[in-house]
């Protein structure tokens, strides 16, 4: 089964492994690649010299395709990271957390696929007028960066695939077999998936990151900084439940960060996940997350193709 991101991308399984700060790295991203979907390597760390050493190692861990996302609001010099990429013959990146006017013009003039991450119909608008290929459409369920006013993917989804002509990719909420037949059936022609991706073997998390979400039900998600900016969807934790209720800011400190991404204190900041932590039940290898879910995918849309003759 081919869809026109398969196609575009050249990838055998429509899964693209989400950009996440520190966590999307050449480990990760190669991993998803070899398997047969799109990896990622962030740039919302902001981190510029590792991020290039990881946009070289790619290079060497695989043949297959793979994409690079230019977090614009965390980014020093976006427009430099844009040459780099084309110097590296990155054929794919999606951009994000800025105007998409920015650096669409010039990424499509470099012959580089964009696709504009939108959490509204008001982003996809400004993206479609800014010549992308194709958007990634992330509704509230999913972790991370939020607007914390957003909808649903299973409002956004349909309502902007149903609007513009280029591919969408859905994210936030997709995890599996049948949630990526649900994203299928609302127009979608890939999935984006996060959560799912933080706990799988490759992924380079500390242990107890990982458990908490095995441990997670569905509604152990809180959205902080929901009146501060950026609004985060993180797991409830001590820390996170008190700075939701409050109303407090919470503040990305690196120092913290570190010790809880690489050192497990997990009450030290935030650890972003969706609400599809309720819905991971395993760590698993990369390879077999993609080949699971696309397998179950196809059964899943065979066999309502047969209830519906
Ligand atoms: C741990 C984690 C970190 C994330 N970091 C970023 C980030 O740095 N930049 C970004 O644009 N999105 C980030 N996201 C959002 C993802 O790119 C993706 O859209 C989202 O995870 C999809 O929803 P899901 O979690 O339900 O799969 C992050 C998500 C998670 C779970």
């Amino acid at each position: 089964m081919q869809t026109r991101i398969t196609e575009m991308l050249g990838i055998e399984i429509p899964i693209i492994q989400a950009p996440m700060g520190w966590i999307a790295r050449s480990s990760l991203a190669s991993a998803v690649s070899n398997a047969g979907g799109l990896g990622i390597i962030e740039t919302s760390s902001g981190d510029m010299d590792a991020i290039k050493i990881e946009i070289l190692a790619m290079r060497e861990l695989t043949g297959k395709p793979w994409g690079v996302n230019i977090a614009q609001h965390f980014v020093r010099d976006p427009q430099a990271l844009v040459d780099f990429v084309a110097e590296n013959e990155v054929g794919f990146v999606t951009t994000s957390a800025g105007d998409p006017a920015v650096l669409v013009p010039r990424l499509k003039e470099l012959g580089v696929t964009v696709f504009h991450v939108v959490p509204t119909m008001r982003g996809a608008q400004k993206a479609i007028d800014a010549g992308v290929d194709g958007l990634v459409v992330e509704g509230i369920e999913g972790g991370g960066f939020k607007n914390a006013d957003g909808a649903s993917s299973l409002v956004l989804v349909p309502e902007i695939a149903s609007r513009f002509d280029v591919p969408v990719v859905a994210a936030g909420g997709f995890v599996d077999g049948r949630s990526m037949a649900a994203a299928f059936a609302m127009g979608a022609e890939a999935v984006q998936m996060g959560t799912r991706m933080v706990a799988s073997i490759e992924s380079p998390v500390h242990a107890n990151w990982k458990q908490a979400l095995i441990d997670a039900k569905e509604s152990d998600t809180v959205v902080v900084n929901r009146h501060h900016r950026p609004a985060m969807r993180t797991l409830r934790t001590e820390l996170t439940g008190r700075l939701e209720a409050d109303d407090e800011p919470a503040i990305l400190n690196i120092d913290d960060m570190m010790k809880l991404y690489f050192g497990g204190d997990m009450e030290v900041g935030v650890a972003m996940a969706g609400q599809v932590a309720g819905r991971v039940r395993s760590i698993e290898p990369v390879e077999s997350i993609l080949r699971d879910a696309w397998d179950d995918c196809r059964a899943v849309l065979r066999e309502l193709g047969s209830r519906a003759e």
